[in-house]
């Protein structure tokens, strides 16, 4: 913290080397070290400031993935740090406690960026939540779970997507913070997972093999307002959950993601990853666990707008070539919205294969899914959703930060590979 009170964080991007598996140094990126990056933490109402050098020789960014900033803090392709340069944005945390996280959003590089290491957590804090008896040691009963998809290929990375892979680049493991096979020991009879994926084209539907309930408390923005019973939850790119399971002294749980009957046709689940299976994080309890109070019924009021007073509607048709036949134009705005107002945004998926839509800045409500209303999963604050074909969804948004007509933020298929290839548009604040 400086002066002024500003909290001020140093991240500098580099190449180096990780040995994932014993005496096979792969070629990784990362932040402060060689891969993935450190849990940035800050509470509602902070000022905060971010030192960023970039030591990589190639430009790049980094994006504050639901944080609600103005356009230039952003960290989008309109914010490039060149090779040796510092980039320093500044802004007040003004949203409720959430997992977001960060990561380089160059136009047409994203993938490789996020892939080769290049991501990290961003969590906040607000007084009303911490007053709630929730599991929030970080890494005792509070643990951040980075799930990302990998393949090798001898001891480096394999980069290439397999033929019928058009979703993008899909791996064979996955890893969890940086870890293969990972396993942790806990002690805590309620454990909170901070669920993040951060791969690059895989989905995941999260649960156990026993099929035990556990508790939803978070999405993308933050807490629901009451928590929600579920044995799965399904994650896109960029999508975040928190949940909290319930352990018996001595046993061992796998977190493990499960096949999808959502994902698409036979051809998508088989080529496109939803008939794939992971063992994704194992949790050993120990033989005596400290006791957990039960979750509190309530947990927060929600601050996402429910849509009645929207003052225009907007219509997003996603296909692999672009968002409503546009490909992305750095130079090109699409949208134009006014600040202070809320906008009923309907999303739809036509295009035979899965997509998902992010929109940066702001945290919205799903107000209905093909028409119904949406399930547990996707009642909290959300900047990600995930929209397997034939899907439409209505989204409620308000933009309330400032205005600047100049600098644009992105919404965009957080597919990377889709992204990249300019399934993106742009939209100013004025
Ligand atoms: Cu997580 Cu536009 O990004
Ligand atoms: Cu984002
Ligand atoms: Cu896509």
């Amino acid at each position: 913290v400086d002066k002024d009170g500003t909290r001020v964080f140093d991240l500098r991007m580099q190449a180096g080397e990780t040995e994932f598996e014993k005496g096979r140094a792969t070629p990784t990126w990362g932040f402060n070290g060689s891969y993935l990056g450190p849990t940035l933490r800050a509470e509602r109402g902070e000022k905060v400031r971010v030192r960023i050098g970039n030591g990589l020789d190639e430009a790049s960014t980094v994006h504050w993935h639901g944080m609600h900033l103005p356009a230039r803090m952003d960290g989008g392709p309109h914010q490039m740090i060149a090779p040796g340069a510092t980039w320093s944005p500044r802004w007040t945390v003004d949203q409720p406690a959430a997992t977001l996280w960060y990561h380089p959003h160059p136009h047409g590089a994203t993938e490789q960026h996020v892939r080769r290491g290049l991501a990290g957590m961003f969590l906040l804090d607000d007084e009303k939540s911490e007053r709630l008896d929730l599991p929030e040691r970080y890494g005792v009963d509070d643990l951040p779970v980075i799930v990302q998809d990998v393949r090798f290929d001898g001891a480096r990375f394999a980069e290439g997507h397999g033929t019928m892979q058009d979703v993008g680049f899909l791996g064979d493991r996955t890893m969890v913070n940086g870890t293969l096979s990972p396993y942790r020991e806990v002690r805590d009879e309620l454990i909170r997972l901070r669920l993040l994926n951060a791969s690059t084209a895989r989905t995941y539907d999260f649960g156990f093999p026993d099929g035990r309930a556990f508790s939803l408390i978070a999405t993308d923005g933050g807490l629901l307002e009451r928590p929600a019973a579920m044995d799965r939850v399904q994650l896109s790119p960029g999508e975040r959950a928190e949940i909290v399971v319930r352990l018996r002294a001595g046993e061992r749980v796998v977190l493990r993601s499960f096949p999808q009957d959502n994902y698409g046709d036979a051809w998508q689940r088989r080529f496109a990853g939803g008939d794939d299976s992971f063992d994704v994080l194992e949790l050993r309890a120990a033989e005596r666990l400290r006791p957990s109070p039960e979750l509190p019924s309530v947990l927060a009021e929600s601050e996402t707008p429910d849509g009645k007073d929207a003052v225009r509607g907007r219509h997003f048709d996603l296909k692999r070539s672009g968002i409503n036949g546009r490909a992305m134009e750095m130079s090109r705005v699409d949208e134009t919205v006014t600040r202070g107002t809320t906008e009923v945004w309907t999303v739809r998926n036509g295009n035979g294969m899965p997509h998902n839509f992010h929109v940066h800045d702001v945290q919205f409500r799903v107000m209905e899914v093909n028409g119904a209303a949406p399930p547990p999963g996707l009642r909290g604050p959300k900047d990600t959703v995930f929209l397997p074909n034939g899907t439409t969804m209505k989204l409620a948004l308000r933009f309330d930060g400032p205005a600047d007509p100049d600098t644009p933020y992105m919404y965009h298929c957080h597919l990377l590979f889709h992204e990249d290839q300019a399934m993106m548009g742009q939209f100013v604040v004025v």
